[in-house]
């Protein structure tokens, strides 16, 4: 099992130590992206991508290496402290880049026979509106199956987390872990997910970015072809 991880921080607290956790208990082979130290451009919204192609983003080779990881990997693990109430702006401008990514644009077929876990962790509030922010792209990605895990650590660092909390993570990682594993080979995008695909297929019929619709067209799903099996 391939693992990526983007880690919405460069340094390794706790959200990192929970990733990480998750990671080892999935027994795969893991690749780590930190952020901003692996990526920090923000998107300078030029909509090149969105109208032209991504490859004309002034940031497209430095993120190639992480879209890269993302693709080939079975489980792709987002995890991200809870910086006011959402992910960290690291995260978020990493997210940016992804826009074209979107099932309202140009979505990889990869994506809908993955697995993907949004973590965040916080001193008290803010790990739903924070793994939202994560989970909302992976689902407009297309991808199959998202987890979602935030849990307020009520500390500032991983070693002032008390042990019988790093129990209890230690506990729903293995539970988390136990079932990505079982889902393994076999993950379907939801019936959200397909009834979403299915309203911006009319819309790319009907074609109103000339970019977008090529793709669709070329990948067969505006006519009988799906990005699942
Ligand atoms: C800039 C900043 C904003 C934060 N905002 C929140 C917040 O909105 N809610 C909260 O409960 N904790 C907040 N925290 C605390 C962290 O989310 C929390 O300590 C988290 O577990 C840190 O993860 P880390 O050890 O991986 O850095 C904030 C911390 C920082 C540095």
């Amino acid at each position: 099992m391939k693992i990526t991880i983007i880690h919405g921080q460069s340094h390794q607290g706790s959200t990192c130590h929970l990733a990480r956790m998750l990671a080892e208990k999935l027994n795969g082979e893991v690749t780590e992206f930190f952020l901003p130290r692996d990526f920090g451009e923000d998107c300078v919204g030029c909509t090149t991508c969105f109208e032209v192609t991504e490859a004309k983003c002034p940031h497209y080779t430095k993120l190639s290496p992480i879209t890269q990881a993302m693709d080939e990997a079975d489980v792709i693990i987002m995890a991200s402290p809870v910086y006011v109430y959402h992910v960290t702006g690291a995260m978020k401008t990493f997210l940016d880049h992804y826009g074209w990514r979107w099932m309202v644009h140009r979505p990889e077929e990869k994506m809908f026979s993955k697995q993907a876990v949004c973590i965040s962790t916080a001193a008290g509030a803010g790990m739903k509106s924070a793994n939202k922010d994560m989970a909302d792209s992976t689902f407009f990605w297309g991808v199959g199956k998202t987890y979602r895990y935030g849990i307020a650590v009520m500390a500032v660092s991983w070693d002032a987390v008390s042990d019988k909390k790093k129990q209890r993570i230690e506990k729903n990682m293995e539970r988390l872990a136990q079932k990505i594993q079982n889902r393994k080979g076999h993950v379907r995008p939801s019936i959200k997910t397909k009834l979403f695909f299915h309203v911006m297929r009319q819309m790319q019929i009907r074609g109103w970015n000339e970019t977008d619709a090529v793709y669709w067209r070329e990948k067969g799903w505006t006519g009988k072809n799906r990005p699942w099996r």
